[in-house]
């Protein structure tokens, strides 16, 4: 058996989602999101599940952050819902809205945990998607008024801010494939939802600077390996232009000022007209990457679809799929770290999000335990480690998730949660897994044991 130490100040966190987890969906003036209404139209959601209640962390915020203490995390990573703060997107500001994110970040603070408060985890107002949406250049307005208005509020107490949350899937996943919200299948608008996202990443940043706080921001994104199958040059090729529309579509614009030029030349006209001054607001510095890091993919060329590619989950020797459907492949994690360190940057990276889904019933003593996702995890650690190792400049660590929690369009099916949520409880009781002990027992000691 071997220590792993990891570097003195390192991070480890928790993660969760506003819409994920507050509940509350209608209380204390708040708007509706495209999430709501998305979880209200039929067959949007497996078993119909809706977040109207979720976690009903609205309720419950003082406990949840007494389980955080208890965990031992020094760092919470949340997210602000926009229709909380503004319920119409823009103009009226509802203060109670407000004043609950102030509240978290005051007990957080006296728990001596450090908040990153992410401004877009998905949840854009409904009254906003009603005049276009992302696909709308007006939507960068928006979004910076919004973010002025929570960081004069809480910007001088939270240090660590990330604009969005894996925009990929924002403009993607709701604008292209339409299996979220707003749930509309149309490429070239998802590829202006993509441009505005990246925009309002950028505007937002300089408005931070502008306002002269002294905290540190940056960005969320979903990123991923991408093998060639075989060393065909087709594979290769498919692999490439896979990687640039998940990976570049977003590092590309922050980090080398453009488009990657594969990806533009492959989707040819569909590409939208962008304005001159825009690719230099886009990669304005930011302080921190962070990644959200779930699974590898293997790619092959396939005359079908528009990216002409098939691929599949890789899998690391001796692991198998999650229950969402992942292979795992903690390999690909360290791969991944030095990619992003040789290819596009160095400033300081953060795990923001990694963890598993599985189902583990509780015993007959209600104990549950999820021995595979500590399995998991420590293997995720010791990728992560071992990047550091290699020179790779982590600063900390989000585990996906503090709790389990409405999992998008899959609902309560999925549980990634270190703390069990029992959603048939009206009052969602929670009950730490062993995960939750033995992640508590890594913090303590920073460090591994493998
Ligand atoms: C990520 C999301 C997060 C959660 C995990 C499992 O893509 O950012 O909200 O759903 O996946």
């Amino acid at each position: 058996m071997t220590d792993l130490e990891f570097p003195q100040g390192f991070t480890w966190g928790a993660a969760t989602a506003a819409f994920q987890i507050e509940g509350a969906w209608d209380q204390d003036g708040k708007g509706e999101s495209i999430w709501d209404r998305f979880n209200h139209q039929p067959y949007r959601i497996l078993n119909g599940d809706t977040a109207d209640i979720a976690c009903d962390h609205y309720h419950h915020m003082p406990e949840d952050v007494a389980l955080m203490q208890d965990l031992g995390i020094q760092s919470y990573r949340f997210s602000i819902s926009w229709p909380r703060i503004l319920p119409g997107g823009t103009g009226k500001i509802e203060t109670r809205g407000l004043d609950f994110y102030d509240r978290l970040v005051d007990r957080l603070l006296a728990a001596g945990i450090t908040p990153m408060a992410t401004l877009n985890h998905w949840d854009f107002p409904q009254a906003l998607q009603a005049r276009g949406g992302w696909p709308n250049r007006d939507s960068v307005e928006w979004f910076t008024n919004y973010a002025q208005v929570v960081f004069e509020k809480l910007a001088d107490r939270v240090p660590l801010w990330a604009t969005h949350n894996e925009p990929f899937v924002v403009a993607l996943s709701g604008y292209a494939d339409g299996q979220f919200a707003p749930g509309i299948a149309s490429f070239p608008q998802a590829l202006r939802a993509c441009h505005h996202l990246l925009l309002a990443h950028g505007r937002t940043v300089e408005l931070y600077r502008q306002l002269g706080y002294d905290g540190q921001i940056g960005i969320v994104l979903n990123l991923a390996t991408f093998l060639p199958k075989t060393d065909q040059p087709q594979d290769i090729a498919a692999a490439h232009r896979i990687e640039m529309l998940i990976n570049g579509l977003f590092l590309d614009p922050i980090f080398r000022q453009q488009y990657p030029p594969a990806l533009v030349e492959w989707i040819g006209e569909m590409w939208p007209e962008f304005e001159g001054d825009d690719m230099h607001v886009i990669s304005q510095p930011i302080d921190f990457l962070g990644i959200n890091f779930y699974f590898g993919q293997i790619v092959r060329y396939s005359p079908n679809g528009l990216l002409k590619l098939r691929s599949e989950q890789q899998i690391d020797p001796g692991w198998g799929m999650t229950d969402k459907g992942w292979g795992v492949c903690p390999s690909q994690l360290t791969a991944l770290l030095k990619h992003i360190k040789e290819a596009y940057t160095d400033i300081p990276l953060y795990i923001t999000e990694n963890g598993l889904s599985v189902n583990t019933p509780a015993d007959q003593n209600g104990v549950i335990n999820d021995q595979a996702r500590i399995n998991y995890l420590r293997a995720h650690f010791q990728a992560a480690h071992q990047a550091i190792t290699e020179g790779v400049d982590l600063r900390g660590y989000y585990v996906w998730s503090l709790m389990d929690n409405f999992e998008w369009a899959e609902g309560y099916s999925l549980r990634f949660g270190l703390i069990d949520v029992d959603f048939s409880d009206p009052n969602r009781k929670r009950t730490p897994k062993a995960s939750f002990h033995w992640y508590r027992d890594v913090i303590k000691k920073n460090k591994i044991c493998t």
